[in-house]
């Protein structure tokens, strides 16, 4: 053990043995678990559980591969590390090695089973040291591949095959699982499966590789728990990826299509009926193009409604980390708050948000989390609710993070055309012209005091950093008392609930119901109650075209009042005020258990509208197009009728400004981040 051989073209050295060398560490041993339909392989490590696209290589490289050739069918666990230097050190590759244990939780040392070095400097020689071959010695891998810019004939303890990795071929540093026949390697990429123990999602999926965007599902279940499992790649893939997502893992709600994958809606009725998808949704689309993994499905309110979870019945009703665990998501993007509240292996998620779905669910896992402005997403291949309210946003821990994904995001090419919204043009500049007022709505104060406390705390920073000036603002006496001509609460909810019952109805309750009946001698499709009276009394002469263009009317003459007289720009600001409001519970638990929710004091209902307000604030950017933003700010405690000890629950705002000054709120939290007042939330029961 440790005598080492190192002679360039014959001329033999002999090495003292590394007499400190500690003892290999003992690997766990590679353990297969099952061959998927779709070819690849799940397997275990230790007690991690790993998937490996084996049916799509990452990289298959071709080489004298005799000396090393397994079984057919065996995959060997392989670290792949690239290298400039001309000489590589066993320092070099302990530090590399340091650095994917440290950087990545996906690799792990059970992948030193075999070792491919890569040089990818500009000399056309390279060679590895005796200290390199020290090293490696002590870590005793199965295979040593290099790349056959090493051409020192090393002969070790350790078994070297020399195989070339020509500039094109898309391996990367990481860990993988490698099949070896005579002439060739092939690296097949590894995902680790982490459980999804909150529930939140529908299922994993990963990119099949197949070079025409597929993805493929995860069908992998552990019977011991419920939850399905979520592949993430190994972050070490992405660190010479310089595209602006590059390794983010996104998760995303099942109403977008991605291409392999069916769009339940969160219906198995609807999954029942529809083809898989054959195209991803450009908005998703746009995230892998940048570099982003999806990794899954997320759960929502059957068909984006607005269901308590005490209304689930399709989908079992996923879990909020916060607090006791047992507190709701809210509604329709709820599993992308919760995950994203509950899982460090996550960076992002991806949700829709028509009446309040972005917004309340992250004002219950005190994530982030945006309503944009009317018309700055595409929504093609999305199943809508209503075309005309329907917004897609993103949930983040982080205000930086969040910031830069929307930048890159939001970019005008991915706008909806005005003929969707019926509003002028939409303009979003990334605007440093910061609003000067801040309108404290009738909304506030937050109902628990000490969540109030928390809020005007936040205040207090938001004015001293931003020099901004704070008035009472009651938006229902401003609207009452418009003009004639400017439409008045009453009849923007009714214009409202036309856009939101119409193309849902046109694109999938009415195909659904005629399907169902067709297949199932008339029957009326099994369906949550959110949706089942409306689409059953659904009347096709009340709800016309002629209606929906009435709305359109209504609802365009509203928000050009709102941006001349309400929420205005002015050559200092793209919104000369921001409104904040609160859209969550006022700072008290809401439980995912109805009856609990009955002590008015200590617990709240989620949708509560103060007495006096004309109509719910979530209602306010659905109405006006404007964009609504709700941030954590911190957490206040309560003492729990489910775990019997005191527990955190977030506090959160909301805040509005104008139409299109979306990059003037994003600017705003990037300054209120690097000014400390905004901070990455944790994961688990604390946001902070
Ligand atoms: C899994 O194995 C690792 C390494 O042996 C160990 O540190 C960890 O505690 C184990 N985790 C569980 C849940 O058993
Ligand atoms: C070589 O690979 C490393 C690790 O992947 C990377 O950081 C580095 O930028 C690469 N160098 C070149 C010249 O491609
Ligand atoms: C690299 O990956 C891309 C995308 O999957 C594929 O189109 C291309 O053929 C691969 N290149 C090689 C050399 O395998
Ligand atoms: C997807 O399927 C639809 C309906 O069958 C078809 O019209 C469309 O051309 C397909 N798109 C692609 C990219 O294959
Ligand atoms: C909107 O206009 C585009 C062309 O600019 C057209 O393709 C599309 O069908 C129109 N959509 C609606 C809802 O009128
Ligand atoms: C925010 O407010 C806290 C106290 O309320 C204060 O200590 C802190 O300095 C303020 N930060 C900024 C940036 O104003
Ligand atoms: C806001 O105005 C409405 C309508 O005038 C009124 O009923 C309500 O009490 C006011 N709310 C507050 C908090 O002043
Ligand atoms: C609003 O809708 C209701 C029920 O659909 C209808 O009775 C009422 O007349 C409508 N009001 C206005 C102002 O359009
Ligand atoms: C359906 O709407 C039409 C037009 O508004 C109305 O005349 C009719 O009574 C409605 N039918 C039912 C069953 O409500
Ligand atoms: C806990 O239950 C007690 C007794 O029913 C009730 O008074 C209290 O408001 C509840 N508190 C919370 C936070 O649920
Ligand atoms: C809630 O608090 C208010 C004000 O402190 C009090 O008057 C009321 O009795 C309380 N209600 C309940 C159900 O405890």
């Amino acid at each position: 053990m440790g005598f080492l051989n190192l002679g360039p073209r014959g001329v033999a050295f002999l090495l003292c043995a590394w007499p400190t060398l500690a003892a290999p560490a003992k690997r766990a041993a590679w353990k297969h678990l099952q061959t998927t339909q779709y070819g690849d392989v799940t397997f275990g490590l230790g007690n991690q559980t790993y998937l490996a696209n084996i049916q799509h290589p990452t990289a298959v490289l071709g080489g004298d591969c005799s000396a090393a050739t397994t079984q057919q069918g065996s995959l060997v666990p392989f670290t792949v590390i690239f290298t400039e230097d001309e000489v590589v050190t066993g320092d070099y590759l302990k530090g590399v090695i340091a650095s994917y244990l440290e950087g990545d939780d996906v690799f792990s040392e059970d992948f030193l089973e075999g070792l491919y070095i890569v040089h990818n400097g500009t000399s056309s020689k390279a060679s590895l040291d005796s200290s390199a071959l020290g090293y490696i010695s002590g870590l005793a891998p199965k295979h040593l591949f290099l790349d056959t810019t090493y051409d020192g004939q090393y002969s070790t303890d350790v078994q070297v095959t020399y195989v070339a990795a020509p500039s094109g071929s898309n391996i990367t540093a990481g860990p993988y699982a490698a099949s070896i026949s005579e002439t060739s390697v092939a690296f097949g990429a590894v995902y680790r499966l982490y459980r999804d123990s909150h529930r939140d999602f529908l299922y994993g999926t990963y990119e099949s590789n197949d070079g025409e965007g597929t993805f493929t599902p995860v069908e992998v279940f552990q019977s011991r728990f419920w939850d399905p499992m979520i592949p993430v790649p190994s972050r070490i893939y992405s660190w010479a990826d310089s595209r602006p997502f590059a390794g983010y893992r996104v998760a995303i709600k099942d109403l977008f299509d991605i291409k392999g994958l069916i769009t339940s809606g969160g219906s198995q009725a609807w999954a029942e009926i529809v083809e898989i998808a054959n195209e991803t949704a450009p908005s998703v689309q746009r995230i892998v193009d940048l570099g982003g993994v999806l990794v899954g499905k997320y759960k929502l309110a059957q068909f984006a409604s607005g269901a308590n979870p005490w209304e689930w019945q399709d989908e079992h009703y996923p879990f909020n980390p916060r607090g006791d665990g047992w507190l709701t998501c809210s509604a329709s993007s709820s599993g992308g708050g919760c995950s994203v509240a509950a899982y460090d292996w996550l960076d992002f998620a991806i949700g829709s948000d028509t009446g309040s779905s972005m917004r309340r669910p992250a004002a219950v896992s005190g994530t982030y989390g945006n309503r944009p402005s009317q018309g700055l997403m595409t929504l093609n291949r999305v199943m809508p609710l209503g075309a005309a309210t329907d917004t897609a946003g993103v949930f983040s821990r982080d205000a930086h993070a969040w910031v830069h994904f929307a930048k890159n995001w939001y970019v005008p090419e991915m706008c909806q055309d005005s003929n969707i919204t019926g509003l002028t043009a939409l303009e979003a500049p990334d605007s440093y012209g910061f609003p000067k007022r801040i309108l404290y709505t009738e909304y506030l104060p937050l109902r628990n005091p000490a969540a109030e406390e928390v809020l005007q705390a936040f205040i207090k920073n938001l004015t001293a950093v931003f020099g901004m000036t704070v008035e009472n603002f009651n938006m229902t006496a401003v609207v009452a008392s418009t003009p004639d001509g400017v439409p008045k609460y009453r009849d923007l909810n009714n214009a409202t609930s036309v856009l939101n019952s119409m193309t849902q109805y046109q694109e999938v309750g009415k195909p659904l119901m005629e399907a169902w009946a067709d297949r199932y001698d008339g029957r009326f499709p099994p369906i949550d109650p959110a949706r089942r009276p409306g689409w059953r009394q659904y009347n096709e002469s009340y709800y016309t075209e002629e209606l929906y263009t009435e709305s359109l009317t209504v609802k365009r003459a509203a928000v050009d009042w709102f941006e001349s007289e309400v929420l205005y720009s002015t050559p200092e600001s793209c919104s000369e005020s921001i409104m904040l409001w609160d859209i969550g519970t006022g700072g008290l638990p809401s439980y995912r258990e109805q009856s609990m929710n009955n002590n008015p004091n200590d617990t709240s209902f989620l949708a509560v509208t103060p007495a006096g307000a004309g109509v719910s604030g979530a209602s306010i950017c659905p109405i006006y197009g404007c964009v609504d933003m709700t941030i954590p700010i911190g957490q206040v405690p309560y003492m729990s009728n489910v775990t019997f000890v005191e527990e955190m629950v977030p506090v959160t705002v909301s805040v509005i400004a104008k139409r299109g000054c979306d990059f003037m709120l994003w600017n705003m939290w990037e300054k209120l981040a690097d000014e400390g007042v905004l901070k990455t939330i944790k994961t688990g029961r604390t946001a902070f």
